[in-house]
């Protein structure tokens, strides 16, 4: 049950709505945490929506966003049944066993809406697909590797450092069905991204807001060794709610490699459950060599 009179006090002594929300999530069983989680990434309160009187107001936006997390794990859903598989729902990593020093800077599992995954493949700069690796980094249950194999990269590599999700996407990558399948070249790696060996010729590198700080660096450093090693096309592409989680422009800049060439919103899609930014950078010489 939900402590409603100490919430309302928390409320009126100044604690965000989402905090709350958040406390009271991590008590429940995982299988209400799977869809209701959804609120919480949805951004169910408003950062800085605090105190009783603007909570209130903002009821007409809060209950848009209901809807559209329903719509959007009605969709999810639809995906995994057309495609035999299982990514649907959130998991935050408090739940999950991880043997990692960066679970701390690590987001939780939230798997990303088709729509606008092949709006962005779409958006790829001209490169040679069937030369070039396709890298998801934070890749959970596998739903970004498989949406990425309707086009014909030579390979398909996730790492995702949770077990248990790793062997998820084990059991998507067998199952996944798809008339519309490119790539059959896939894989799921159980291991940290920051130790990820990044593959030799052209790649493009998918994040969803998987982790940051210093293990955002270190991944970012390490495509940047490795270019310098052996220049070649590089794309990184970068999504996030731009809300709660904006670009890490400072990040990427403090490792001189990647050029913005194209940054956005995604126009709203029925398979999103909020609303998505995404950035295009390309790797390009620095002076600054390594
Ligand atoms: C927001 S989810 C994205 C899932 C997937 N890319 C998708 O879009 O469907 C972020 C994922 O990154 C993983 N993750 C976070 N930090 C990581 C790290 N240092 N190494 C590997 N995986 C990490 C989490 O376990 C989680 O599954």
């Amino acid at each position: 049950m939900i402590d409603t009179q100490s919430n309302v006090s928390n409320l009126l002594a100044g604690a965000s709505f989402k905090t709350l929300f958040k406390e009271q999530l991590m008590k429940k069983p995982k299988f209400v945490k799977k869809y209701m989680l959804y609120l919480y990434t949805n951004g169910y309160s408003d950062p800085g929506g605090q105190g009783s009187i603007r909570w209130f107001l903002k009821m007409p936006t809060r209950m848009w966003r209901i809807v559209s997390v329903l719509r959007g794990i009605w969709f999810d859903r639809r995906f995994d049944r057309k495609h035999n598989v299982s990514t649907t729902g959130a998991i935050f990593l408090k739940d999950l066993e991880i043997d990692s020093s960066n679970v701390e800077l690590g987001e939780l599992y939230d798997p990303f809406p088709s729509g606008p995954l092949k709006r962005l493949l779409s958006m790829l700069p001209q490169v040679d697909l069937s030369e070039t690796t396709f890298v998801d980094f934070g890749s959970g249950k596998g739903r970004v590797l498989l949406i990425a194999s309707d086009h014909p990269f030579k390979q398909i590599l996730g790492v995702e450092f949770s077990p248990e999700l790793h062997e998820q996407a084990e059991n998507n990558i067998r199952s996944f069905r798809s008339r519309q399948q490119k790539c059959e070249t896939i894989e799921s790696l159980c291991q940290d991204a920051t130790e990820f060996a990044i593959p030799d010729g052209p790649c493009v590198f998918f994040i969803f807001a998987a982790f940051r700080g210093e293990a955002f660096i270190e991944v970012l450093k390490n495509i940047k060794e490795s270019y310098h090693e052996s220049p070649r096309p590089m794309h990184l592409l970068y999504v996030t709610d731009p809300l709660t989680h904006p670009i890490p422009d400072d990040d990427i800049q403090s490792v001189p490699l990647f050029r913005n060439i194209r940054s956005g919103r995604f126009a709203f899609d029925l398979s999103q459950r909020y609303p998505l930014g995404y950035s295009i950078f390309e790797a390009e010489k620095t002076t600054s060599g390594h």
